[in-house]
């Protein structure tokens, strides 16, 4: 199924002035089609048969039913199907009639209007606006609602209408239910629907508008002025008493002057309230992560102290190894704290922004700055929720400290200098973190699966229960005095969505 842009391209030939002339009229959809009681729908002649009909664009009304059940877009006519389209657009103006809606809709007759579309003067289409002739009275507010309908394509007909160069509909842009008013040329409110009374009451204004200028009921009208000044939409909000309405003013152009206008209104708090809820609930969830780094770092501090009343070296070096793991999960935290990417939720960052920082931490507790190691970090991981980049991130620290530890012993000097490298590899299926060495490589008839130091202990853990993965750990194929070792996590994809595993036990 093409969308109106691919068709206007492919079916209708439009170029790109012609594709961003029909956005601009589709971004005005809802408007049109509430207004017109019934359906849009742009056509235009295809390149291949210009006796041919294709429809671009349609929008349906949230104020009546559809005469379209089906999805139009894409549909094709035949010129002398379409009579009406065919002939606004050969020749230029608007038309109206009424035709039979034909044996699938008993129920009567539809009036159609075909305006044509154009772009700086030029017909690029048909805009038609397609409603079913009610049985009944109209009430004073469809009345009004058809009487806009008609002149905005009046407007289209004359190229007024889509204004270019007009505000972007932002979000919470009011739609023509939330509120209307409708203005003579003068300023002046000659109608207004109850829910703009509703939306004006709840900014405390109480005198009904109709017969007064917007600014003598009380509103600041400067956003009324500049639409009838410049001839295109402008939206303006309305802050009062914990009250926001969004108010959106459109001029009614015809023979070149501006003979009134409509503005929509609507009551956005209720939006806004959540839009500030939820910035403040991420500013919440950063600043407990920045707490959290804190306490832990508080819990370093007094480590350390104990350390140094400890006689003996095993119990210091302990309680230095303490401190070193505490050290990595507060960089976590740090990194949640102060990651200021778009897509922050306040609980996930780029593990890159993890990894950096906890080759810092490693380095600086380096014992022999004398016989320097390089730190290498290439690749990227993504994002990961904190659930898993606590795990990694203890993991990572572990692998890099072996490597201080064990993989350079005096002697082990290889040629092109002592390099580790950290590397983050995604694929379709999984993600993959490496670290490996050009050292010693692993003891002679290492076993993996047999190693009991608390690293490879807390290593084998975290990988298998709490993140899913597996972990591969071989001998490096450097030449025979520094072989080097190879760490090779891999962690399945969706991996960080699961439900974390037992906490560490033994
Ligand atoms: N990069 C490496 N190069 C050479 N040998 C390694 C490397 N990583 C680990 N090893 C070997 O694996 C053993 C087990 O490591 P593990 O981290 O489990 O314990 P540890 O480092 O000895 O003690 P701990 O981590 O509890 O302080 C090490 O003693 C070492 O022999
Ligand atoms: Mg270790």
């Amino acid at each position: 199924m093409a969308s109106p842009i691919e068709l206007a391209r492919q079916a209708a030939g439009y170029d790109a002035d012609s594709v961003a002339q029909l956005q601009r009229l589709i971004r005005t959809w809802g408007l049109l089609a509430d207004l017109a009681l019934g359906d849009v729908l742009v056509l235009a002649p295809t390149v291949a048969d210009p006796d041919q009909y294709v429809v671009l664009a349609n929008v349906r009304a949230s104020t009546a039913t559809t005469l379209y059940t089906h999805d139009p877009i894409g549909d094709r006519h035949r010129a002398n199907n379409r009579p009406l389209a065919h002939q606004a657009f050969t020749e230029g103006v608007l038309l109206r009639d009424v035709v039979d809606l034909g044996p699938h809709y008993p129920e009567g007759r539809a009036e159609v209007i075909a305006a044509p579309f154009k772009l700086d003067g030029k017909i690029i289409g048909v805009a038609l606006r397609e409603r079913r002739v009610f049985q009944r009275e109209l009430l004073l507010l469809e009345q009004t609602y058809l009487d806009l309908s008609d002149r905005l394509m009046q407007m289209i007909a004359d190229g007024y209408f889509p204004f270019v160069g007009a505000d972007e509909p932002q979000y919470g842009a009011p739609r023509v239910g939330d509120g209307l008013l409708v203005l003579d040329a003068d300023r002046r409110v000659v109608f207004q629907s109850p829910n703009a009374v509703s939306a004006l009451h709840r900014l405390g204004i109480h005198r009904p508008p109709t017969g007064l200028r917007v600014d003598d009921i009380g509103l600041d009208d400067s956003f009324v002025r500049t639409a009838y000044a410049m001839k295109v939409g402008v939206t303006q909000e309305i802050e009062r008493r914990n009250v926001t309405v969004t108010t959106r003013c459109l001029p009614v152009i015809s023979n070149g002057e501006v003979d009134g206008g409509f503005i929509l209104l609507r009551d956005v708090s209720e939006l806004k309230r959540r839009d500030r809820l939820l910035l403040s609930k991420d500013a919440t969830i950063r600043e407990i992560h920045h707490r959290v780094k804190n306490n832990l770092q508080t819990i370093s501090s007094l480590l350390r102290l104990q350390a140094r009343r400890v006689e003996s070296e095993e119990g210091k070096f302990a309680l230095h190894e303490s401190v070193r793991r505490i050290g990595a999960i507060a960089i976590v935290h740090e990194t949640l704290a102060n990651d200021a990417s778009d897509d922050a939720s306040g609980d996930d960052a780029p593990f890159e922004d993890v990894a950096r920082p906890l080759i810092r931490l490693i380095e600086e507790g380096l014992q022999r700055p004398v016989n320097p190691i390089r730190f290498d970090l290439v690749g990227e991981a993504g994002r990961l929720p904190l659930i898993r980049s606590m795990p990694l991130a203890v993991v990572l620290t572990e692998l890099l400290q072996n490597v201080v530890d064990h993989a350079f012993p005096p002697g082990c000097v290889p040629e092109e200098g002592r390099i580790v490298t950290v590397a983050f590899d995604t694929t379709e299926d999984d993600l993959f973190v490496s670290v490996s060495d050009n050292g010693i490589g692993p003891p002679e008839g290492f076993d993996f699966a047999e190693a009991r130091g608390l690293g490879l202990t807390l290593v084998h853990t975290f990988v298998t229960a709490e993140l899913h993965g597996t972990i591969s750990m071989v001998r490096g194929d450097g030449p025979d005095n520094a072989p080097g070792t190879a760490t090779i996590l891999k962690f399945p994809r969706g991996w960080e969505d699961r439900v974390a595993g037992p906490a560490i036990d033994g």
